[in-house]
């Protein structure tokens, strides 16, 4: 089984928790999983039953001490209930805030617990609670822009012998001397900043594949992102709207042999649309006699059940990489998974790389 522990219970971690649960039923009743919605049935021969969770953790008051399974679906969580769950033995317990600047817009719709905070005594109750647990992967899923916090999971999980993936666009998986902490001992680390399975950034870069394909100079794009939820409202704030447009204006460009200009990034915030999300994207290419192609559409997608597949596929990936003796960061997995990455996370090599390695 493939111990896993989950930081910050929003709405990725709600469609884990129910895509770990809905893929389990099917497995145990010998159903094909891909045929209900599942990209990869077995990734280095693991199955979604293979995943334990055995611990999460929060800062928001009407999370902790919940069962995760209710947890889940408290009401600053947006993703709908799409499977009845069983009790969890699993209480999400407090987690660390190690950030004193959190940003207006996250102060604002985080209610926090008084559990939970930074001080050294809060770190030792969770380092020792961490421990306990004994996990194989600690999974990074908590508000972005908290650098301080993530970092400290980070140090904490390989401190206890766990592997860490990072959702946040906070620099862990790209950062060398994290990428060393976790080889020495033997660990695993890979992330940042999670790529949705089919969200914008990957919509974006599979368009530009095509043209580039058919032979089109791409000249301009630009790609506007509208969504609700905590995390949405977290990122309009300005440095991180900065940081996010940064990571994904960069990965979009690295599609291409040549420079292209693109810009890419959250640009409002809509409280009804929930957790779905609309990307809003404009491509402008060359072609035959420099005539002009142009591109102007739209995708609209949910953002939970985007994460929440890709990060089984990680996990299964992790646990099979360790089987295989690698460790500190896994090339094919970030470039894979994630939209900040050292090397070149061109979609379709990426995905040729991942699927030669863990998809036997
Ligand atoms: N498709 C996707 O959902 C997607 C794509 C790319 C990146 N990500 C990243 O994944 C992360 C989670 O996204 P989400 O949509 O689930 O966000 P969310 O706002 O729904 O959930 C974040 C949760 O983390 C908790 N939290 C905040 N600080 C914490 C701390 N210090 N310790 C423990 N918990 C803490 C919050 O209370 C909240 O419950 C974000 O960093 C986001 O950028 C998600």
């Amino acid at each position: 089984m493939i111990r896993t522990v989950i930081l910050g219970v929003g709405n990725s971690a709600s469609a884990l928790v129910q895509g770990i649960e809905y893929y389990k039923k099917i497995e145990n009743n010998k159903g094909k999983t891909d045929e209900y919605g599942l990209w990869h049935p077995l990734v280095g021969n693991y199955k979604i039953s293979d995943i334990d969770l055995v611990g999460a953790y929060d800062i928001e008051k009407n999370k902790i001490g919940l069962e995760l399974n209710k947890s889940i679906f408290s009401s600053s969580n947006k993703l709908e209930k799409f499977v009845d769950l069983d009790v969890s033995s699993i209480n999400v317990e407090p987690g660390l805030l190690s950030d004193d600047n959190m940003n207006e817009n996250l102060q604002s719709s985080i209610e926090f617990s008084n559990e939970s905070g930074f001080d050294p005594f809060m770190e030792s109750e969770f380092h020792n609670s961490l421990k306990k647990k004994n996990p194989d992967i600690v999974i990074n899923l908590i508000s972005s822009g908290l650098h301080k916090s993530s970092e400290k999971y980070a140090e904490i999980s390989a401190d206890i012998g766990s592997s860490f993936i990072n959702a946040t666009p906070t620099s862990i998986a790209t950062n060398e001397s994290f990428i060393k902490t976790f080889k020495d001992k033997k660990l695993i680390v890979v992330g940042d900043d999670l790529m949705s399975q089919f969200g914008g950034t990957a919509f974006h870069k599979g368009l530009m594949n095509l043209m580039h394909e058919r032979g089109i100079r791409i000249n301009k794009s630009y790609q506007l992102d509208v969504g609700g939820g905590i995390e949405t409202n977290n990122t309009v704030d300005e440095d991180l709207r900065i940081l996010k447009r940064k990571v994904k204006s960069n990965t979009i460009e690295s599609e291409l042999p040549y420079d292209v200009q693109t810009v890419s990034g959250t640009t409002d915030y809509v409280d009804f649309m929930g957790n779905s999300r609309t990307n809003y994207f404009w491509l402008e290419g060359d072609s035959f006699l420099g005539s002009k192609v142009r591109f102007d559409i739209y995708l609209r997608s949910t953002d939970g059940p985007n994460a929440g597949g890709l990060l089984l596929d990680i996990i299964r990936g992790i646990q099979y990489s360790h089987d295989m003796n690698e460790y500190g960061g896994i090339e094919e997995l970030s470039n894979f998974g994630f939209k900040s990455t050292i090397t070149n996370n061109n979609l379709r090599q990426s995905y040729q790389n991942f699927s030669k390695k863990y998809i036997l």
